[in-house]
């Protein structure tokens, strides 16, 4: 059976590996991003949804520039909660299955084990509170929504922590990273599989999806620069010896429980993702850091 996709935001990180693993598995994928369909665009989605035939939307358009949705509030409110609020109302009306993808930036950091779907978000910052935004306008405005939650994300394209820790390798003899934050780094390859999957079951809900495991910023660049095989001292920092605009969670790992529950496997261990990734880099000839 052919099935219609139409992915919003398609040259993003995400955006970039669903829309090749869809078309590689068997979707009649139909991929735009903001140059043909801005999401807050009412005619724009309806003409894709009826171009694309689609019986499911997948929207991987948001604002991500966390510390610049600070002074950029407007700008990042219209991509995180008035364009989920333009798609489910359209999805809606087509009748269409609309899978959002959201962030761990919507709760505070407060909790010390891992967080599950029914815990009340509470965002720290700008871009947590538009993404948390957008989340109720999905649930409120279309009957057939994933909302899906996931973190530290990096992958196809860019910009990405991964990225940045091998260019600052290649510039200083030593790095400093937050240690006091703790999270689940998330590869894009092993996201994208597991949101089809979503898709592909239907069931509507709020769900978590982040690799398995947990770390620091500084254990993950300490991972990034033993994958890559460059030699160089990390220095662990707290946050509150490197401020930045946005305030981040201490702790914002996420249980996969609503996914389990469905019977899935859970995602492979972070470090899995990483090595995969670097691997990719180094296939690309992207491993630029000096050793
Ligand atoms: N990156 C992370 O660490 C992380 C962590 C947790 C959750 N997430 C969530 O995961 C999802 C995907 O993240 P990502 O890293 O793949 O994002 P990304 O690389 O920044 O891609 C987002 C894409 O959406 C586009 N876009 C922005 N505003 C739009 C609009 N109004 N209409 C249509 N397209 C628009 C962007 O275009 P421009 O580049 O031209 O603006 C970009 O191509 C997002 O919902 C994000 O909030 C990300």
């Amino acid at each position: 059976m052919v099935r219609g996709l139409l992915i919003l935001g398609s040259r993003g990180q995400l955006g970039t590996e669903l829309t090749a693993l869809s078309r590689a598995t068997g979707w009649a994928t139909t991929a735009v991003d903001i140059d043909e369909c801005d999401i807050t665009d009412p005619e724009a989605v309806d003409h894709w949804l009826a171009v694309s035939r689609a019986e499911t939307v997948i929207n991987c358009a948001a604002w991500t520039r966390v510390d610049a949705a600070e002074t950029e509030a407007d700008s990042a409110y219209r991509a995180n909660a008035t364009g989920p609020r333009v798609l489910a109302a359209r999805c809606e009306a087509a009748e269409a299955l609309l899978t959002h993808v959201s962030t761990d930036f919507v709760f505070d950091g407060s909790a010390s084990a891992p967080i599950d779907e029914e815990a009340a978000p509470h965002p720290l910052s700008v871009y947590g509170a538009s993404k948390l935004a957008g989340e109720e306008e999905v649930r409120h405005g279309c009957r057939r929504h994933q909302v899906v939650r996931t973190a530290w994300l990096y992958g196809q394209g860019g910009p990405n922590f991964v990225l940045t820790v091998l260019r600052l390798a290649g510039e200083r003899d030593r790095l400093r990273v937050v240690a006091d934050q703790h999270g689940t780094p998330t590869w894009t390859g092993h996201l994208a599989p597991a949101i089809l999957r979503l898709a592909e079951l239907g069931a509507p809900g709020t769900y978590h999806l982040t690799n398995s495991g947990s770390t620091t910023w500084h254990g993950f660049a300490e991972a990034v620069l033993a994958e890559a095989g460059v030699e160089r001292p990390v220095d662990g920092l707290t946050t509150a010896e490197y401020p930045t605009p946005a305030h981040r969670p201490a702790y914002s790992v996420l249980d996969n429980r609503a996914w389990r529950l469905l019977g899935e496997p859970p995602l492979p261990p972070w470090q899995d993702g990483l090595r995969a990734y670097i691997a990719e880099l180094s296939a690309a000839g992207r491993l630029s850091a000096r050793h």
